[in-house]
Order: structure tokens, then sequence, then C-alpha cells
């Protein structure tokens, strides 16, 4: 069975990085929401080491959340970070309170004694820099453990039990604003847990098509291939397991960018023993869009829209029980609220890869425990091509969210061609790698402008291009004043119908990534 190690979220906002730390280090991990770690998960799940995370809430409040109190004398080692040391400190028997003003960002702390989860350079009385976000600290240490680290203000930041393999940090190793948090991890993962870096997606691969082949003996399964990365490394890892008895649709809704169709086409058209059907659509999307400049009633029209389509191909094949989607695993961390806070619509997502579950179709979602950069890792593996696998994400609604206020044909190619021009500078000058996201927008104003002697009355294009992790925050790409010229002098000498060009300089929060 494969060894894991297993997070406890409490909610914290980096949970999602721990999970990231671990797995970096080729060690399986999975988080579970503290409601649902129990002694019974424990012994189905036979983890080799428990990290419990941080968490908005505080352990000196009525009803905060906590595991059993046994789970702590099972012999599993145990890290439990910010929060988690906290409540490692409270059910052990020590005492917490609340700290005048916070330790927040930045922080140096000294190491006062040597624990196992020590990286090689922290020697006694060295001093070293983590990042620290919390108001409430160990006041009293639970007996029979240490505290190896303290902070300027002299709270405890790191403790230990050797020999009950538990420790608590108060700082963050998982952010990478910890220099040494990584090392950190590593001691736990290798000296503590006693884990082997074995996990790797060509054992991922074997082991899911092996799993897929038994959950669908002589099952049917169709799924939406939008030729985004995660939608074709679902299909081809289905395909590998159960072959023609999955049926692949792309709907082409007629809002994709240049060459996109043929280039999804010529990749999946050619495998052999892989079901593939694409229907054009486009008539039909830009008959619903007319007239439309609301963004989420774009949003709306063109998920119906294409529910509509994919239902009716859908339906000419008889037989079939599964719908497979090309769902995350940050996905499906997200979904489950912790803290029970509801989060707020910002807007209506629509993914051509992952359709809704009315179809009363059974779901398969081959890879729901897996990250984004997993995800293309694995698209390797089944041969994806390098094209659709480094690909910038692209949103379900298409173009037509990047087009503000009405979608019509002749903006439709104004913006196909400036994006292409863009992204290939992009690829040319050796960015695209660099940037999470990239595209034009284009906007629904129109400025003066002089080309020749003439005078020119045209739209405005944005340019976008981010840094981002996964997609929750990102930031604006700082490209130097060269690159960008060269991007506004091609674009508007290229192309017929824009005269102006902005560069876009907003991160995510206040903005959003996509402009609708
Ligand atoms: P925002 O604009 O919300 O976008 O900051 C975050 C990421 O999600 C993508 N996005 C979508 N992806 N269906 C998708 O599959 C959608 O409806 C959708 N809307 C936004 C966006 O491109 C960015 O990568």
């Amino acid at each position: 069975m494969l060894k894991k190690v297993v997070i406890v979220d409490f909610g914290s906002q980096v949970t999602q990085l721990i999970a990231r730390s671990v797995r970096s280090q080729k060690v399986y991990c999975e988080v579970v929401p503290f409601n649902k770690f129990s002694l019974k998960y424990i012994k189905n799940e036979n983890p080799v080491g428990i990290i419990l995370s941080g968490s908005p809430l505080s352990v000196t409040k009525r009803g905060f959340p906590s595991i059993k109190r046994e789970i702590f004398f099972l012999g599993i080692p145990i890290l439990g970070i910010c929060y988690g040391m906290q409540l490692i400190s409270s059910a052990l028997g020590g005492k917490i309170k609340k700290i005048s003003g916070r330790e927040y960002g930045d922080t140096s702390i000294r190491v006062i004694k040597n624990s196992s989860i020590c990286p090689n350079n922290w020697k006694t009385k060295t001093k070293h820099n983590v990042w620290m976000s919390h108001g409430d600290s160990v006041k009293t240490l639970p007996k029979n453990f240490i505290s190896f680290a303290k902070s300027n203000n002299e709270n405890f930041v790191g403790i230990a039990n050797e020999k009950m393999k538990i420790f608590g940090l108060q700082f963050h190793p998982e952010v990478t604003h910890t220099k040494d948090g990584k090392s950190i991890i590593k001691k736990f993962l290798f000296e503590v847990c006693k884990c082997k870096s074995q996990w790797n997606m060509k054992k991922f691969k074997k082991e899911n098509i092996t799993l897929l082949k038994k959950k669908l003996v002589n099952k049917k399964v169709i799924c939406g291939l939008s030729g985004g990365v995660d939608s074709s490394v679902a299909a081809l890892l289905l395909n590998k397991a159960i072959g023609k008895r999955l049926l692949c649709i792309f709907v082409d809704h007629g809002l994709l960018r240049m060459g996109e169709k043929q280039e999804i086409h010529n990749f999946f058209k050619r495998k052999s023993n892989f079901k593939f059907i694409s229907v054009d659509a486009s008539k039909q999307f830009m008959k619903v869009l007319k007239g439309v400049t609301d963004p989420e009633k774009k949003r709306k029209l063109i998920g119906k829209e294409f529910i509509k389509t994919f239902d009716k191909c859908a339906n000419k094949y008889k037989g079939i029980e599964y719908l497979a989607q090309g769902t995350l695993y940050p996905d499906v961390i997200e979904s489950r609220s912790v803290t029970g806070a509801p989060s707020a619509t910002i807007k209506s997502h629509h993914n051509v890869g992952g359709l809704p579950k009315k179809m009363n179709l059974k779901l398969v979602e081959p890879l729901n425990t897996l990250f984004k950069d997993e995800v293309r890792i694995l698209g390797k593996e089944l041969g994806l091509s390098d094209n659709i696998r480094n690909r910038h994400p692209f949103p379900g609604p298409g173009l037509a969210i990047r087009i503000l206020g009405e979608v019509t044909k002749s903006r439709l190619e104004i913006l196909r061609q400036a994006d292409k021009i863009y992204i290939d500078l992009l690829k040319k000058e050796k960015l695209y790698d660099k940037i999470w996201q990239a595209f034009c927008v284009l906007l629904p104003v129109k400025t003066v402008g002089v080309m020749g002697d003439s005078r020119t009355y045209e739209n405005v294009c944005a340019i976008r291009a981010v840094t981002s992790v996964d997609g929750m925050t990102a930031d604006y790409y700082p490209f130097d004043q060269a690159f960008l010229k060269k991007v506004s002098n091609n674009i508007i000498n290229k192309v017929k119908g824009i005269n102006r060009v902005v560069y876009d300089t907003t991160s995510k929060p206040p903005g959003t990534i996509e402009w609708e």
C-alpha cells in the first residue's frame, strides 16, 4: 500500500502549500478536513506521519476545532504548524495566551537547542529568518516537551517531544519566505517519519490505469474534451484503461483562439484506439450571445448552451454510465469549507472540460488527487504534446469573456489576431513558460490615433500577463519596456482594428485574472 502523510486542515490559507511541499519531496500526501480525521480514518489509511495545519481560528475560543486526544498517543509522528502547534500544546497540557501585537511576516528567531527536525545549519545560538502570522502563542509547554527555538519576543517558536515524535512550529515552513522551511519538512519526512522519496507520475499512471480498469469493467464513459491540459490528460489516462469504451466530445463553441481547434484535432484524431468526435456549434453559440454585454449573462448562456450541445450528441450513444471530468485536487480541497464560511460568487465558472452532474451519469475524476504541475508531468508520461501540455490555462467561456461588450465575429477575429501576435512573441522571447497566464483583451472603447498621415479611430487592446501558483492570487508580470514596445508595435501595425495597446498592472486581488 502507498505510504502516505496526512495533512489535517484547520482552514489555513496555505494548507495547499504544505501538501505541495510534501509532494515536492516525492512523498504522497492527502489533505483531510479536521472533522473527517478520525481514529477510523487512521486505521483505514495507516498514515506514516501527520501534519496539523494552521487556522484562522484560536484554541483560546470555545468550541475550537480539534482532533481526538488519543491520536497524539498512537506513536505516529506529528508536526503541528502555527495553530497546529498550539493545538498540540493545549491537548497535552500546555497553556496558550494571546500575544500583545502579532508576530507577522519575516521574523528573526534563534535556535536554543537541537531537535531532529532542525536543518543542519540550525546550530545552537544561530539566528534564522522565518515567516510568521499569529496572534496566539504557547505560554507553558506541555510536560516533557522542550523548546528548540524562540522569537525575539521570547515566544516559543519550535517545540518538540522527541520520544513521542511530536513537533510544533509557530512559523510556516511551507511558505517560500521561510528560507529553511524545505529542509525542516525534509527532516520531518525522511528522518522522523522515515518516508522514502518514491512517489512519482510514472507510478501514479500505472496504479491508476489498473484502478480504472477494475472500476470500469465493461462500462462506457463520456468525456468533454476542451483541449486544455486537465481534460486532455484525464482522457488519455482513461483511454489507456478502457480504450474505445471512452468517447471524447470536443465542442467548438467558436470562441477558441487561433489554430486551437486544429491543434486539438491533429493530436487526438490521429490517435488510433481513441474515440474522438468534434461538434461545430459555433453558429448556435453566436446566436445566443447576440446583443449580450453583461459578463455573468454571457457566462451563464455559454454554460447552458454547452450542456445542451453536449447532451444532444451524448444522447446519440447508448449505454453510457460515466462522465469523466478533469477535476484537480485544489478544486476538491477548496470545495470543502473547513471553517464553514461560505464564499461569495465572484464569477460563475464554467469549465468546458468539466460538466455538471445533472446528466444522471456517475462521475469518474482520475486527476482529483493531483495538482496542476503534477498533471502536466503525467501528461508527459502519457505522450501529450508539449504544446497542449504546457499551455496557459484557458477559461471555458473562451474569448467571449475577453471581448468586453458584445461578442461578434469581427471582434473575435481582431482579438484572435492580436492574441496570436502576443503569445508568439512571448514564446520567441522565451517568456511564455515564466508566465502563468497571458492573453489579450479587446475593450469596448475606441480611441483616436494617427497612422501615416491619416487619423484612425479604432479599438483598444489590453494585454495581460500574470504570475501565480494556482490562479487564486496573482501578480502582473514585470515586462521590460523593450518587450512591451515590441508587442504594442506589432499588434498596432499588423491588426486592422486596433490602434492602441495598454498593459494591465492589476494584481489579484483586488482584480481577477480575466476581465469578465
Ligand atoms: P479569475 O478571472 O477568476 O480566473 O481570476 C482564475 C483562473 O480561472 C480561469 N477561469 C476559468 N476557467 N472556466 C474555466 O475553466 C471559467 O469559467 C473560468 N473563468 C476564469 C482564468 O482563466 C484563470 O486561469
